[in-house]
């Protein structure tokens, strides 16, 4: 359409007259203004319609019409502080597309289940719409960060052969008769590809029959995997914080308004530049059994329920106020949109407050050795304001493929990178094993048919190299800088052990 103006836009368009076309998100009609809120995936624009300024039959419908309408209006354009965007629309014209009545997802707050359910539809409500579009920054930072720097990209297949991150998580397919399974890495095909390229990225969807349902597990999510030639371990550490930085910035940069929308916290993103911290894995459990932390556990307990009191505190006022009566429209429709608001952060406290002394416990009772649980990676991350390197893990508790530290044959030369704020791992990564027995030797420990791996064994036949690289999760990364708990949300349509909506 021609005559089609983006509300994104509108900030070189004040003064003159224009026609959006979109959605009708809310209206506020009385009898002699109505202020409409259009939303057309560009952004938010109040429209301020006046009684007499268009023809009454259309003032009339307009003010009787329903949430996600879709419609087309007319006006001029000036600058307005307190319309969404910060200009509105003085409305002359418009015309109504498709009414719409009884849309399910009103501005109430609904159970997330509920809104999955409709997620052809709740992908329309501004926390979506928000993450959305920080994942698309996100994913642009990431393909021009590798572009820029050398690496070339290098497509992965998703019908794969050999398994590369453990044979429990593979969701198998019938080729034609020949098992094969969905990715769950490309990473073994790109160790191939880095020795022709040097430095080499694959990025697309990734399969895990994870039967884990926690908010950090998806069973398809998607990763953007590095991989160099001649790296050491110190090498991938740069490369992964410089990379990191480089898609927080941007995000902050490019999607301030819809992080300040979501809540998400611009101050602690905007100090993420390198170094970030580095902990080997034997400091980290020294960390995690050391009554340091137990302190550390006992102070976040108090924070949690001083948080929780205020929250009740202010619960009670509304519900007293309300009992009263006496408010004014607007005091009741705020109090109705507070008091689910209310309602499920002290729920959320309360599973905090349950959970703190049984991931203390966790902590006090970790032996070396162990992988680091979900709680525990929490816990060291909650202990920094900045990224944490976690390197140089058990052998035992590590992918086959990693290298086994020259100086140290219990560890590997690996890192996992905690994202802070208590909100955990977005990156695995590691130096590969070089040597042709030493790799052998794992993928028979491991119990592997060695046969899957001649061609990955090959490569350490011609011309092996030290090499390495990492995987960063897209989701993980999105709820993080987006500050949303539960990575469900930071794709379009998520595949969750338990649940497949649409
Ligand atoms: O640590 P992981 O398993 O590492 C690998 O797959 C390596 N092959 C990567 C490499 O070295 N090329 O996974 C890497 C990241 C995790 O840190 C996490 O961000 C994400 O992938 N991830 C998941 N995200 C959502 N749901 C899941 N089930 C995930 N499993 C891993």
């Amino acid at each position: 359409m021609a005559d089609k103006t983006f509300i994104s836009e509108l900030k070189d368009q004040a003064g003159q007259e224009v026609t959006l076309r979109g959605w009708l998100y809310t209206n506020r009609p009385s009898g002699k203004v109505q202020f409409l809120i259009l939303r057309d995936g560009s952004g938010l624009c109040q429209c301020v319609i006046e009684k007499g300024k268009i023809p009454d039959a259309l003032y009339d419908a307009l003010s009787h019409l329903g949430q996600e309408s879709s419609l087309s209006i007319t006006g001029t354009v000036r600058s307005e502080p307190r319309s969404p965007g910060g200009y509105e629309l003085a409305v002359t014209g418009a015309q109504i597309h498709c009414p719409a009545t009884d849309y399910p997802i009103t501005p109430k707050e609904h159970g997330i289940d509920f809104l999955l359910q409709n997620r052809h539809l709740h992908l329309r409500s501004q926390r979506p719409w928000c993450i959305g579009r920080i994942r698309h920054t996100v994913i642009d930072a990431i393909r021009r960060f590798f572009n820029d720097n050398g690496f070339t990209l290098i497509d992965t297949p998703i019908f794969t052969t050999i398994a590369g991150e453990g044979e429990q998580t593979l969701f198998e397919v019938d080729y034609f008769g020949q098992p094969l399974h969905l990715a769950q890495t490309g990473q073994l095909y790109l160790e191939s590809a880095a020795m022709s390229f040097g430095r080499v990225y694959c990025f697309g969807p990734t399969f895990r029959a994870e039967k884990s349902k926690t908010r950090r597990h998806l069973t398809e999510f998607w990763m953007v995997e590095p991989e160099a030639a001649y790296i050491d371990l110190k090498g991938l550490l740069e490369l992964a914080e410089n990379f990191v930085t480089s898609i927080v910035q941007r995000v902050v940069k490019e999607n301030r308004s819809e992080l300040e929308t979501l809540g998400a916290d611009i101050a602690g993103l905007e100090k993420i530049a390198p170094p970030f911290v580095r902990l080997t894995y034997t400091e980290a459990a020294d960390i995690l059994t050391s009554p340091r932390t137990q302190e550390f556990m006992a102070g976040q307990l108090a924070e949690f329920q001083a948080q929780k009191a205020a929250l009740e505190r202010e619960l009670a006022d509304i519900e007293e106020q309300d009992k009263k009566g006496g408010l004014k429209k607007w005091q009741q429709e705020k109090n109705a949109r507070r008091v689910p608001e209310l309602r499920s952060e002290i729920a959320e406290l309360e599973i905090k407050i349950e959970n703190n002394p049984k991931h203390a416990q966790l902590a006090a009772d970790f032996r070396w050795g162990k992988d680091l649980g979900g709680s525990d990676e929490t816990i060291i991350s909650l202990m920094h304001d900045k990224p944490v390197f976690v390197t140089h893990y058990p052998r035992a508790a590590k992918a086959f493929y990693m290298k086994t530290d020259r100086g140290n044959d219990k560890v590997v030369e690996n890192f996992d990178l905690l994202a802070p704020a208590g909100f955990g791992e977005i990156i695995g990564g590691s130096v590969r094993e070089d040597d042709y027995d030493r790799l052998m030797d794992r993928i028979k420990e491991e119990g592997y048919n060695p046969d899957s791996y001649t061609w990955y064994l090959d490569l350490r036949k011609y011309g092996s190299v030290p090499h390495g690289g990492f995987g960063l999760g897209v989701e993980r990364t999105v709820a993080w800088i987006a500050g949303e708990k539960h990575i469900r949300q930071c794709i379009a349509f998520p595949r969750l052990m338990d649940k497949v909506y649409l």
